[in-house]
């Protein structure tokens, strides 16, 4: 048992706030958050913290999109992932958002000590550069042709057709997701940390155990290619923290992000006094940090953070765990493949706790893929949780209700095999400390199975009906109950709800860990309530159908960063994308143009050239007709354009609006028929 109190602080990676979370997500955050009501339940000082990954260019440029400021995109995006977090009984001690003062004073402070050590310097580098939006491309702007097998519209990082990665210089006919723009390369200096000079600590670090098996070697991989500096700045227009002394650069997200795990826990130190930032950040510090992540981003927290940390003088974390991904039904979860499911969409169908309990009776100390097979999924939540788990306490209560007004005997009647309920305790508590959370549970499942088998054994309800031994039902059905309890004590880091109902029927104060060794006797407990609902097949198919609509709901997507990431992020809040308000309709000028000359594009699949007369002026329009219009069909006719549409550079030229046509593509596009009444520059209302 837990003699001295350790003071651990545990993180969960911050989300991005400007996606909605999915099931995917949501294995690193259970897993932690079973870790830490763990830690707790056995006395010790433990404090979880989060919050909302808020800078960088996707998040700046959606809230563009959105017409509002980031600052409040971000606000929001953390209320709704606040929601969910609680709807799964996630329970932060602090939810907080890297873009807030603590955090910018300790980026800045971490900065400014390893310019003094001489761990950063500036250096000029070339990037593509969108022309018209004047702002340099992170990679994920950038598509094209992959330079390996040439599919097209491919991201500037790595083909998704042939795997091929490149750089996206090397993209054949690359142009910028945003305005459709040519890219052009441009100098600017930039900020690097040379992560190579903290390459003997980084080695030492980790060699020491504070990383899982895997990752250890994917770090010698790392060590083996050798360390690169990294590049910490970004060119203004950018969402984040300006870089002291700098008119247009700021640090990059990915540098204050994980420096949010500090900030977040020192707005919490601003609220409960009886925490010490010092305490827990010094280099000497005795207390333990912990990082729950996913394997997608271990190069950022085994690697630059730890780096990052000692360089800065604070201290380096204790370990670091990373789970693998989530796969839906065998599949990669993923909008194409109709296997995406949101946290919200999950909560309006199904309890939590059975999700809770389905990773949990899944997860390993290993990086490992996890995949959640709804048949799989019903059969344990029905056989294991209701079945096995749920029924010893249905069975036994009844008896104790009815025939004993509540009351459970005063002894024990079968010491050996309750001791093996008690023992049991040990063995499941290194499994959940070591994180071998599959491996608990099966144990678990195992009384639950001995237990039953006890009941079943004793039959309490034929005794029941001879009153002579009236008080072996009480002795048989109070220490089912105990079997109950005690591995409610070993369910509760999974099941924190049923758990608080267990106390309510028990009547009983919160279970804690140490409480295996004190069984319940002597006491009156209270009338028993159904405490799981068996996992009806038609709730599952329900909450696939809505998750299907989503994603046809759903818009475009924009990935946060160029590592490999899970699925698709959602980059617009759903309802403010479905409409657009009657100020942006009136922003749009439409028009009646004539189509006075149209031409084949030479290199061009899809477009023609127009020329409009609008009455007063005359326009260029390069417009994606071609698959149902040859030119000489065009010209004279009348068309709907765009006016106001900001000129767009394209491969062939300037395109100055947009032709609109009707129909789902192909040789189906329609633009008007000519009409006597319509004349050019007319105001389409
Ligand atoms: O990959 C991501 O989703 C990042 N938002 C995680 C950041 S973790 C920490 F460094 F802030
Ligand atoms: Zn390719």
């Amino acid at each position: 048992m837990a003699n001295t109190v350790r003071k651990l602080l545990v993180t969960n990676a911050l989300p991005y706030a400007n996606g909605v979370l999915h099931l995917g997500h949501l294995v690193g955050y259970i897993q932690a958050d079973i870790w830490v009501r763990f830690q707790k339940m056995r006395g010790h000082d433990c404090t979880y913290i989060c919050g909302s990954d808020s800078h960088g260019t996707p998040i700046m440029i959606q809230a563009e999109k959105l017409g509002i400021p980031p600052e409040k995109l971000v606000e929001q995006m953390r209320i709704e992932h606040q929601k969910d977090f609680e709807g799964f009984f996630v329970d932060f001690d602090n939810y907080y958002t890297t873009h807030s003062p603590e955090n910018k004073e300790l980026a800045e402070t971490i900065f400014k000590r390893h310019v003094e050590a001489g761990n950063i310097h500036k250096r000029t580098i070339k990037q593509l550069f969108d022309p018209e939006r004047k702002m340099f491309l992170p990679d994920r702007f950038i598509k094209g042709e992959c330079p390996r097998c040439g599919a097209k519209d491919q991201y500037g990082d790595s083909c998704e057709v042939c795997g091929a990665t490149y750089l996206p210089t090397e993209l054949k006919n690359p142009y910028s997701t945003l305005t459709g723009a040519q890219p052009i390369e441009k100098e600017s200096e930039h900020y690097f940390f040379k992560l190579q000079n903290f390459e003997t600590m980084l080695r030492d670090w980790t060699q020491a155990g504070h990383l899982q098996e895997q990752m250890t070697n994917k770090l010698n991989e790392w060590f083996k290619d050798g360390l690169q500096e990294w590049d910490i700045s970004r060119d203004a227009p950018y969402f984040g923290f300006k870089i002291p002394g700098e008119n247009d650069k700021y640090f990059y997200v990915w540098l204050d992000a994980p420096i949010g795990y500090m900030a977040s826990f020192k707005n919490l130190c601003e609220k409960e006094k009886k925490l010490n930032f010092a305490e827990y950040w010094d280099p000497n510090s005795k207390t333990e940090l912990y990082h729950f992540i996913g394997k997608d981003i271990i190069y950022f927290h085994a690697l630059f953070w730890p780096a990052i940390l000692s360089g800065a003088e604070f201290r380096t974390p204790t370990a670091v765990f990373a789970n693998g991904f989530l796969t839906v039904d065998g599949q990669k979860m993923s909008k194409s493949r109709g296997t995406y499911i949101k946290a919200r969409t999950y909560l309006n169908y199904l309890q939590p706790e059975y999700l809770r309990y389905y990773y949990a009776a899944k997860l390993s100390d290993r990086i490992e893929d996890l995949d959640i097979n709804f048949d799989d999924f019903a059969q344990r939540v029905n056989a294991d949780l209701v079945g096995k788990f749920v029924n010893i306490a249905s069975r036994c209560a009844s008896f104790i209700n009815k025939n004993f007004s509540g009351k459970l005997s005063a002894r024990i009647v079968d010491a050996e095999l309750f001791n093996e309920f008690i023992n049991a305790g040990d063995s499941i508590a290194e499994k959940f400390e070591n994180l071998q959370f599959s491996q608990a549970i099966r144990q678990l499942m195992a009384l639950a199975d001995r237990a039953n088998q006890y009941i079943d054994e004793k039959k309490p309800w034929s005794l029941a009906k001879d009153p002579a031994r009236t008080e072996e039902v009480q002795d048989i059905c109070t220490l089912g109950i105990n079997f109950f309890r005690t591995m409610m004590i070993y369910l509760k880091p999974v099941l924190p709800e049923t758990a608080k109902k267990v106390e309510a029927f028990l009547n009983i104060s919160p279970l804690t860990w140490e409480d295996k060794n004190f069984p319940l006797l002597n006491h009156t407990i209270n009338e028993f309530q159904p405490l799981a609902q068996r996992l009806d097949k038609k709730e599952i198919d329900a909450m696939k159908t809505a998750a299907l609509e989503d994603i046809e709901k759903s818009t475009n997507t924009i990935s946060n960063h160029t590592e490999q990431k899970q699925s698709e992020q959602k980059t617009t809040e759903e309802k403010s994308n479905q409409y657009i308000s009657i100020d942006d309709f009136a922003k749009i000028d439409l028009r009646i143009a004539k189509i006075i000359h149209a031409e084949h594009v030479e290199g061009a699949e899809k477009l023609l050239r127009l020329e409009l007369d609008l009455g007063d002026q005359k326009r260029q329009v390069f417009a994606g007709i071609k698959s149902a219009y040859q030119p000489e069909q065009l010209i004279g006719r009348l068309t709907v354009i765009v006016a106001n549409l900001a000129p767009r550079k394209m491969r062939f030229g300037v395109s100055e609006g947009m032709v609109l046509a009707a129909g789902p593509g192909g040789q189906d596009l329609w633009i008007l028929s000519p009409d006597n009444g319509a004349q050019p520059g007319m105001k389409v209302k």
